[in-house]
């Protein structure tokens, strides 16, 4: 039983790479889940050919549709055809669940890495310049609680930037390496518009990442896209990892890979969290809150 097997094998590799296919389950094609379109008035081997494995297509800009009396562009293509219906026995569905949950203990996003250890002076903040802290923000409990409103004064007199509380992690700027922020965080409903985390600097930007939590509850990359959303009145688990040497930066929500982007390049970098106003789409109250706020690098 093929699917069985591949199951099998998927648990089995497990192991802990970060192979993309890693937690599927491969479903095993045959010749007719291959269906091929080409233009509609030559044989098929004047536009494919299946040598060595290979699947050789090609196609002439003055070619005809697929298909008689449609009006799109030529092509030679390949339709995985015969999945819409594909279900999971039933019998297998608790296995995969098993496997998918093994999958994520085994996959902790700071594996490998090794924790540097913070202490308050690592952590400066940033507030309304014309307000005192414990307007804008408290610790309590382990937690760190960050707020502003819309038409609060800037973190600076001369800044032309939007109101802002935040926690800049300092001491451990870098520009090159490895490197992993991980945080705690909870954001409560209403809060729209606010950058709750991001990496500044970059070779040619302010910022490398902005990570927004808008209503209801999404979390955005800058304004756009959305990575996640369900994020509004409960705790979830951040981790970024900013890979400089490679050029890439890695968000995971709750251990789960949410998404992936190429970097600025290297800069004065540094991971932020907290609240900041966007230009638009923003409540007039901002929050969120923060703790067990750690930095790794892989070393
Ligand atoms: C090919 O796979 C489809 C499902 O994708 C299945 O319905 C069909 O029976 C298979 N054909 C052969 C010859 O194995
Ligand atoms: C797939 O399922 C839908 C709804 O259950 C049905 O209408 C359709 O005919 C099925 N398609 C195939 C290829 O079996
Ligand atoms: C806090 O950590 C920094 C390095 O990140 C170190 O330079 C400093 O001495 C530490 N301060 C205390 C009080 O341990
Ligand atoms: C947030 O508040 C709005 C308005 O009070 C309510 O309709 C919505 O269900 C709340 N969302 C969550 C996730 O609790
Ligand atoms: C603000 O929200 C509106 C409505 O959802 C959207 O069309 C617009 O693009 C948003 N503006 C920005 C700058 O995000």
């Amino acid at each position: 039983m093929p699917l069985l097997l591949a199951l099998i094998t998927s648990c089995i590799n497990a192991a802990g790479d970060d192979d993309p296919t890693f937690g599927f389950t491969e479903i095993s094609l045959n010749q007719s889940n291959f269906v091929l379109q080409k233009p509609y008035d030559v044989p098929l081997d004047q536009r494919y050919s299946f040598i060595d494995g290979v699947h050789r297509m090609w196609v002439y800009a003055d070619d005809k549709p697929h298909a008689r009396g449609s009006n799109t562009q030529p092509r030679t293509e390949i339709h995985i055809a015969g999945l819409i219906n594909f279900t999971i026995p039933l019998l297998l569905a608790p296995m995969i669940h098993r496997c998918s949950n093994a999958a994520a203990a085994a996959d902790d996003p700071t594996d490998g890495f090794t924790e540097i250890p913070l202490n308050q002076s690592n952590l400066v903040l940033q507030k309304p310049y014309d307000v005192p802290l414990h307007q804008r923000y408290s610790f309590v409990g382990g937690v760190h609680r960050m707020w502003v409103y819309a038409d609060d004064k800037p973190h600076h007199p001369t800044s032309p930037t939007q109101p802002r509380t935040e926690i800049r992690i300092t001491g451990l700027d870098y520009s090159s390496g490895v490197w992993q922020f991980e945080g705690h965080g909870f954001v409560p409903n209403g809060t729209s518009g606010a950058t709750v985390a991001q990496i500044h600097g970059g070779s040619h930007d302010a910022t490398t990442l902005i990570l927004r939590v808008y209503a209801p509850g999404e979390m955005r990359f800058y304004s756009y896209p959305r990575i996640a959303d369900g994020l509004y009145d409960r705790w979830f688990r951040l981790n970024i990892i900013h890979d400089v040497d490679g050029g890439k930066v890695t968000v995971f929500l709750d251990g789960e890979q949410k998404f992936q982007f190429h970097d600025q390049g290297p800069g004065d970098l540094y991971f932020k969290c907290g609240v900041y106003a966007a230009h638009a789409n923003i409540s007039y109250y901002m929050e969120s809150r923060w703790r067990d706020i750690k930095i790794y690098r892989k070393l």
